[in-house]
């Protein structure tokens, strides 16, 4: 098989807070990028990006990306040049989708059927993993999993190791929530580096943000048990409040999430890095996910209604 492909991502729950080791619920999207290898016995591996990508994206991680590429050959053994193109209907948009860790997992994929690697899916994930350090320094993991497995789940990494644990969520039907781009582009290892220095600058006033956050998910779970998505919304709200305490929101961020809770969205919360990128709002109702995005779209912003689990 000539084709590998990773699905999108949306963070529910604990961003930034994944990354020192506490839980985080991560959902992948029903849209992927796809990864083809186009040319073989190159002069040297690249990619061709032919990904959709809203009308503003500034294209700078180029180089990034071929070290992605780079990364992932040497970890799967792989010493030919390549081009691989990179396409599918992931749009990618200003930052908190997941598109690096899609576009890992699909390379990791097509190297693996091409030259018939046999790779369990954990490896690949690992493989992926380690490409995506080409983007983010260290990343938790948390998007090249929901990338590769798609589903949604409880993520948790351990710390100054590769290991993780993944608890799947049954969701009893598509959950319907409205994506939209603030316009600004995110930058993951920027937002993780300042929430680093807060951490080494505040370390009294983070730890008591990490603890609020330890207790809310612990809700989260329990929200969960009961099916009630309006704690859930709830719980999203009170996440976003802890994220904006890290410095993680921005205006466009701000004015998104009430645009999105007056037009009745149950809650809103910044999505992945923040600082910038997407916003995930939860619309169970058909209706009310109308309302959230023609409300984001006529105040300017790119929106995308999608539905998670189910
Ligand atoms: O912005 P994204 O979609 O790459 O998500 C980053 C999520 C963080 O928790 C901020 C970083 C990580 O590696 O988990």
């Amino acid at each position: 098989m000539n084709t590998g492909y990773g699905f999108g991502k949306t963070i529910l729950f604990g961003e930034h807070f994944v990354v020192y080791g506490l839980p985080a619920l991560a959902a992948a999207l029903d849209v992927s990028t796809t990864a083809t290898i186009t040319a073989l016995d190159c002069e040297q591996s690249c990619l061709i990006d032919n990904r959709p990508k809203v009308p503003y994206f500034v294209p700078s991680k180029y180089e990034q990306y071929n070290n992605m590429l780079h990364r992932i050959l040497v970890y799967m053994g792989i010493f030919k040049n390549i081009e691989i193109t990179l396409a599918g209907n992931l749009i990618v948009m200003s930052g908190g989708i997941g598109a690096s860790a899609a576009a890992a997992v699909a390379i990791a994929r097509v190297i693996n059927n091409y030259f018939n690697l046999r790779w369990s899916d954990e490896q690949i994930n690992q493989a992926a993993h380690i490409g995506e350090g080409a983007i983010h320094g260290n990343p938790s993991g948390v998007d090249n999993t929901a990338a590769l497995f798609g589903g949604v789940f409880l993520y948790r990494r351990e710390l100054e190791t590769t290991l993780f644990t993944r608890q799947n969520i049954k969701v009893s039907g598509p959950v319907n929530i409205v994506l939209a781009d603030s316009g600004r582009v995110s930058d993951t290892s920027k937002a993780v580096a300042d929430v680093a220095k807060l951490k080494e600058e505040k370390p009294e006033f983070v730890q008591e943000v990490f603890t609020r956050y330890t207790q809310l998910i612990i809700d989260v779970q329990e929200a969960i048990k009961h099916k009630s998505l309006i704690e859930l919304g709830k719980l999203m709200n009170q996440n976003q409040e802890l994220l904006v305490l890290l410095g993680l929101s921005c205006p466009e961020l701000d004015r998104m999430i009430v645009i999105a809770r007056e037009a009745g969205a149950l809650g809103a919360k910044l999505t992945g890095s923040g600082q910038g990128g997407l916003m995930v709002a939860l619309t169970p109702e058909k209706e009310v996910q109308k309302k959230v995005s023609s409300a984001l779209r006529k105040a300017g912003y790119v929106t995308i209604n999608t539905s998670i689990g189910g």
